[in-house]
């Protein structure tokens, strides 16, 4: 445990959480304690990406049933911590798995299987995301030529900071790095809310070369033949393989097929929702226009976007590398 990122440790009858809305300016350690922290934590994204969003709202639970495990506080706290975002499915999974294991056990014991589940949650997100790094880094090393680096173009942050540890687009890239395998990412800033800085944060600290772009400028990087492959994380991936992740991520999926450049998808199996025949049944975020910085400006701001599983060369989960279109083999 005391190896992990800092982005979710426990620390007696709370959470220690790294606030990602201080970075890169500050690495800034909050303490949440109660129900309320945690969902506002999720709700304002000083939590973000998608399976840290899950192991969170799981330690969410937890906390909200220290005074309180009885029936209808369970039911209360589900539906608080459920409508803090609806687009990573994480966090309903998360919810889910904690709802079957509590609503089977008496509330005087509710507290503490809580706090074990999450806890479980936690390890198995850690542990996947690993084996995510492991499958992944066979492909950049199908991608090496000789002293070369590999260039990766990745979008949004799907690193450590968007999981409990490993990341999940960028595991590869740690496992590369650590495996001596010259690496190099191009880092979208993505706008608007930056988290291509915050991959960039995590890429220094870790020492892996990087380089942040504009968004709009991926698609000269891939024309002129810049990029070996493109990795990017998901925050749902439908039954078909139809995958939203953050805004701008189809852009990339389009003009990764037409210069013929490989685009892969990584993520734990907790982020496919195998309930959702397709990405058209996929709820997309709309935050706040305000986020744009454009004052009284009209605006719209959604949060993700859906590729097609077409466009897809790969998924790379904790089993392996699978087809988009083949993911049924992993449905139990
Ligand atoms: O809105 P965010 O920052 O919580 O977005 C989620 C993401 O970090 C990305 O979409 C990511 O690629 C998937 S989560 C590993």
């Amino acid at each position: 445990m005391s190896t992990r990122w800092p982005t979710l440790i426990e620390d007696g009858d709370g959470l220690l959480i790294l606030d990602q809305t201080c970075l890169p300016r500050e690495a800034v350690m909050l303490r949440l304690t109660t129900l309320d922290d945690v969902a506002k934590a999720i709700r304002v994204m000083q939590v973000r990406g998608a399976p840290l969003i899950g192991a969170t709202a799981a330690y969410g639970v937890a906390l909200g049933l220290a005074d309180d495990a009885g029936d209808a506080r369970l039911a209360d706290v589900m539906t608080i911590l459920a409508a803090t975002r609806p687009t990573a499915v994480n966090l309903h999974w998360a919810l889910a798995r904690m709802r079957s294991v509590l609503e089977k056990s008496a509330p005087a014991t509710r507290r503490n299987l809580a706090w074990q589940e999450a806890r479980a949650i936690a390890t198995e997100d850690e542990a996947a995301n690993g084996l995510i790094g492991k499958h992944g880094l066979a492909l950049l090393e199908l991608r090496r030529q000789g002293e070369r680096s590999v260039n990766v173009m990745t979008h949004c942050n799907a690193g450590r900071l968007a999981t409990v540890e490993h990341g999940t687009a960028l595991a590869p890239v740690y496992a590369a790095h650590a495996a001596d395998v010259p690496v190099h990412v191009w880092v979208s800033e993505t706008r608007p809310r930056n988290q291509g800085l915050l991959t960039a944060w995590e890429l220094a600290e870790a020492g892996v070369p990087h380089t942040l772009i504009a968004d709009n400028a991926a698609g000269l990087l891939l024309m002129q033949g810049k990029v070996d492959l493109v990795i990017v994380g998901a925050d749902r991936i439908a039954a078909n393989g139809d995958t939203a992740n953050k805004v701008g991520t189809y852009l990339k999926a389009l003009a990764a097929r037409a210069h013929g450049v490989p685009f892969y998808v990584a993520a734990p199996l907790s982020t496919i929702d195998f309930a959702c025949p397709s990405g058209a049944q996929i709820p997309i975020e709309e935050r706040a226009a305000d986020e744009l910085g454009a004052g009284d400006v009209p605006a719209a701001n959604p949060a993700f976007d859906v590729t097609p599983a077409a466009l897809i060369s790969g998924i790379i989960s904790e089993r392996g590398i699978a087809a988009a279109g083949a993911l049924e083999q992993w449905a139990s």
